[in-house]
């Protein structure tokens, strides 16, 4: 076992060395290799094999930090038909992420120490991502009782994120308590925006495709209103406010303006909301019901530039698997939600690399080092150099495929993207020296 300070004890690393040849840094440059020796970059360079070495070709394609995906539901415990820690591990390392953050909206909810600890400890023991469990803001998340986040981050587990996601914390005065706590534990706290005095009944967003197909809308201000009272609240009393899933045009204003104030607030995006529209929801097709819903060009427009120049610091997946009795059911009964872990960087890729708007530099940036940041997490998003942890992707970025359920790691099949072709594709994937995915070993290539 491995310690990194505040992280708790880690799976142990790979006990053969590792040499990964033919990688271009970042998508840079000519290819190199990269030896690994005890979970570690030893060298960098073409640098002659041990013995017992492992090698992987990497036949010129781009090394990349490992991902790391601030937000899935990992649904274990209380919906292991939906998924579990292991299949959801397995799905995080097939999609190139060696660490996630799994929601508090547990049966039970992870609102104790023991029900954190219980998914830490599995994870370890499976040795496929590092999966983080997010403690509950509110006990049981109904928003009326703060949890012991104290108890939490000083338990095995070492929680160091608080969301009640799925639902909002509606309180103000309860949110401000909770910032005061978080502050003096140096937790990070993350929002479901959503006043859901605005959003009853709502299952798409309130526009014209909601209104022709006559589905009750979920409106801008229900996420906006929370993103600016929860600025304030920041800035009054100090502490870290994370937004989960940010939506419209008019909450990537709203960012704007806090950072331009320096109010420490920081906000994720969706592959989902970049890529689609409401347009989706014309085939009433369960699939699509997502929360927050699906918005319209000019908010995938404004998120898609608010990711690029900074407004909004990463991309996180929202991973929310459903079995199919709660998907293929009508629209309005639909539970919300999507799978992305598995597909996640090859949607990015197609929006921001394969059009030349971004580079793979960017990609590490917003789907590894930020998100390493911002949830202070050591040892994941570090820059690929000698010294640094090994937990590293490979990418192939011409890598043409479709996307086919049947073919998921995870336990759903609740994936938007079916029959999509995307043009990149995660290879590997690489835990602290172990390969916990291989493209060409997978019964997929
Ligand atoms: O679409 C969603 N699904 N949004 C959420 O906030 C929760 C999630 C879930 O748990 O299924
Ligand atoms: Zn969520």
């Amino acid at each position: 076992m491995t310690t990194y300070p505040e992280t708790g004890r880690l799976s142990a690393p790979a006990e053969s060395p590792l040499v990964i040849k033919n990688v271009r840094l970042y998508g840079e440059g000519e290819p190199t290799d990269v030896v690994v020796k005890d979970g570690i970059i030893a060298a960098i360079g073409n640098t002659a094999e041990a013995e017992d070495a492992q090698v992987i070709d990497g036949q010129g394609n781009v090394l990349l930090p490992g991902l790391v995906d601030m937000h899935v539901h990992l649904r274990e415990p209380g919906r292991e038909d939906t998924e579990t820690i292991e299949t959801g591990s397995k799905a995080a390392a097939k999609g190139g992420f060696t660490a996630v953050f799994t929601m508090a909206n547990t049966n039970p909810v992870t609102d104790q120490p023991i029900i954190a600890e219980s998914v830490w400890a599995k994870s370890q023991a499976l040795a496929l991502c590092d999966v983080h469990p997010v403690g509950s803001i509110t006990k049981g998340l109904e928003g009326k009782t703060l949890t012991e986040f104290g108890m939490m981050a000083r338990s095995d587990a070492k929680v160091r994120m608080f969301s009640d996601d799925g639902k909002c914390v509606q309180d103000p005065q309860l949110m401000r308590r909770a910032l005061e706590y978080a502050k003096g534990m140096d937790v990070l706290l993350a929002q479901h925006a959503e006043d859901d005095r605005m959003t009853g009944g709502a299952s798409a967003h309130e526009g014209e495709t909601a209104a022709k197909l006559g589905l009750r809308g979920w409106p801008r201000v229900a996420e906006e209103s929370i993103v600016a009272r929860d600025a304030l609240l920041a800035r009054d009393y100090g502490n870290r406010v994370h937004i989960c899933h940010a939506s419209t045009q008019g909450t990537v204003e709203l960012l704007k303006w806090a950072k331009e104030q320096d109010i420490p607030l920081t906000a994720e995006v969706t592959p989902h909301h970049l890529l689609m529209t409401d347009d989706k929801l014309r085939t009433y097709d369960g699939l699509f019901r997502v929360n927050p819903p699906l918005r319209e060009q000019r908010d995938t427009e404004a998120l898609r530039e608010a990711l690029l120049n900074g407004t909004i610091d990463c991309v996180a997946t929202d991973h929310a698997p459903h079995g199919s009795e709660d998907k293929c059911v009508e629209f309005e009964n639909a539970r919300p939600g999507m799978l992305g872990l598995e597909s996640s960087l090859a949607v990015i890729a197609k929006i921001f690399v394969e059009t030349g708007l971004a580079d793979w530099r960017f990609v590490a940036r917003v789907m590894s080092e930020r998100p390493a940041e911002i949830t202070r997490l050591p040892g994941h998003g570090r820059p690929i150099a000698e010294g640094e942890p090994a937990n590293l992707t490979i990418v192939d970025p011409d890598h043409h495929w479709v996307s086919d359920s049947a073919k998921l790691a995870s336990k759903s099949e609740n994936n938007p993207y079916a029959g999509e072709e995307f043009g990149a594709r995660v290879t590997h994937t690489i835990l602290r020296g172990a390969v916990t995915f291989d493209l060409a070993a997978s019964e997929e290539d």
